[in-house]
């Protein structure tokens, strides 16, 4: 049986606000994301993931939906979506869009239903509780405001459940009318021809209805960074089914946002629950060699056991750009070599090919309550007034150096980082091990991390130097260099050193003596 497709392919997160503006408004829309899918299939990716593009008030910048069938008119519409979708899949990109299944804008009409009274026949669709207004229900935390994850409804003198903002109520997955709904919201992109769903904070749908205090020493966490309740595990199996009324590999990603790689892996592996979930223990390690070992290691003894394929990220658009967070474009390209180097699925983060940095954002042009502004600035296509984007200032400010660094100053220039990303994915492309291959520790110097990759006959050394010392790094037999992280040595033998902050992929220069 041939592997499904989302094992070997690497997926681009485009957020969709800030890809590419074609109406002129200042804000990204998914006309604009069409327009710039030559710079995809030239890059080399194999999928994307949309972040949402509902209606929405954008309290949380489309993670508050007021209709889970439907396209804002910020980002164009629903004919335009289709036209986007058939023009991936005839380019041979899957697409992946962004399923909110744990809460709703308060403007849903599910919740202006749900609270015009306590007898609405929706009230039980959210999260209602007695109490008194001077005290909440529980001790939990929302995320963003790190006030109580409650909110008092003077109208209906109850409180409601929100996990994120006051204006992002959390629906009841206990409720099986809930379900059903949720259920046909899938079915309604699943019909459109999506090749499947990144599904935000999928962890938090199951909850324990007693809805009971968390322990006094986690209690300043927001509750959607600990829930784990068992619950919904059955719910993500009703999910899961759904996907597989429908032919195809559709695929489950899950934003799994608990920071324990052993906790992930109980969300998939079975072949019942999400086919892929992200892992965040990497993302908020520090470029250290002694630090990825070790979140490394977790993902070999905790994924590889329960046959649950690994996924890497560097960046998002909740996080600082790793280019940010390591400091030095050097670093941000040997991370490049490592994302891509690693065994399982990597996701990329529009704008991280252009070694982009978080933007200045001053305090007046702040948008976003969770403070993550920077990395969500636009993406600079060119040096042109406007950087490729039609008409208006953009919502965000560029990122630094946007009139050189930009997609077509980049590709128009053979050393620069747009360059290596795209050398590193048609290495993946043609390289088995690298997709699919076995993964195992070489023996490596303080502050280098070595592994090897195979694949029946395909075999590949990844080298990441994180020190800012050169390193001799012998390897066994003979090694010629595929890619390397600054380009130098491409295509030659491996000379047994590297340079500070360079990582490379390598294979055996002859058939014999080169293996171990
Ligand atoms: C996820 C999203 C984040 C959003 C939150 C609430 O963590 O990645 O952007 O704010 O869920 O939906």
């Amino acid at each position: 049986m041939s592997e499904p497709w989302w094992k070997s392919a690497v997926v681009y997160q485009i957020y969709p606000r800030s890809f590419c503006d074609a109406s002129g408004d200042g804000v990204g829309d998914l006309e604009g994301v069409r327009r710039r899918l030559d710079h995809l299939a030239w890059l080399g990716v194999d999928g994307l993931w949309l972040s949402p593009f509902y209606p929405s008030p954008m309290k949380d910048h489309g993670y508050d939906v007021a209709d889970f069938c439907g396209v804002d008119p910020l980002f164009g519409t629903l004919s335009e979506f289709d036209r986007l979708l058939a023009d991936c899949h005839a380019g041979g990109l899957r697409v992946l869009v962004d399923w909110v299944p744990n809460h709703t804008s308060d403007r849903h009409p599910w919740f202006v239903e749900s609270r015009a009274s306590r007898e609405s026949p929706r009230r039980d669709w959210y999260v209602w509780r007695d109490g008194s207004p001077d005290r909440p229900p529980n001790n939990w935390r929302a995320a963003f405001t790190n006030g109580p994850a409650w909110t008092w409804d003077e109208a209906t003198r109850q409180w409601y459940l929100h996990l994120f903002l006051p204006e992002q109520p959390d629906l009841n997955w206990g409720n099986p009318e809930v379900v059903r709904a949720m259920h046909g919201t899938l079915r309604f992109w699943l019909e459109r021809g999506v090749d499947g769903f990144r599904m935000d904070v999928i962890h938090c749908i199951g909850k324990d209805p007693a809805l009971p205090d968390v322990p006094e020493r986690v209690q300043r966490i927001p509750v959607s960074a600990l829930n784990d309740d068992p619950r919904s595990h059955a719910l993500i199996r009703g999910i899961r089914g759904v996907l597989e009324e429908f032919p195809g590999d559709r695929v489950a990603v899950g934003e799994v946002y608990l920071l324990s790689t052993q906790q992930v892996a109980r969300y998939y592996g079975r072949g019942d629950e999400l086919h892929l979930a992200f892992n965040f223990p990497p993302l908020f390690a520090p470029w250290e060699a002694s630090a990825w070992r070790a979140r490394i290691d977790e993902v070999v003894r905790k994924l590889d056991p329960r046959d649950a394929w690994p996924t890497w990220v560097l960046s998002n658009h909740d996080n600082p750009r790793h280019r940010t967070r390591y400091g030095s474009e050097a670093r941000a390209r040997a991370a490049a070599v490592l994302l891509l180097g690693l065994r399982g699925t990597p996701f990329l983060y529009a704008g991280e090919e252009l070694g982009l940095e978080d933007a200045v954002v001053s305090d007046a042009r702040r948008l976003d309550p969770g403070g993550r502004d920077g990395c969500r600035a636009p993406i600079p296509w060119s040096a042109a007034p406007g950087h490729g984007w039609a008409g208006a200032e953009p919502w965000l400010p560029w990122p630094p150096e946007a009139a050189t660094r930009n997609a077509e100053a980049l590709r128009a220039d053979s050393d620069s980082i747009l360059r290596l990303y795209r050398r590193l994915l048609a290495l993946r492309r043609a390289s088995p091990a690298l997709r699919l291959g076995s993964f195992a520790w070489l023996p490596a110097p303080e502050g280098v991390l070595a592994w090897r990759r195979e694949h029946g006959a395909d075999r590949r050394v990844v080298l990441v130097n994180f020190g800012t010392e050169p390193a001799a790094s012998p390897v066994p037999g003979a090694w010629r260099v595929d890619v390397s992280s600054d380009g130098a040595g491409e295509k030659a033998p491996y000379p047994g050193r590297l340079a500070p902050d360079q990582a490379l992929v390598m294979s055996p220069s002859t058939s014999a003596g080169a293996s171990r």
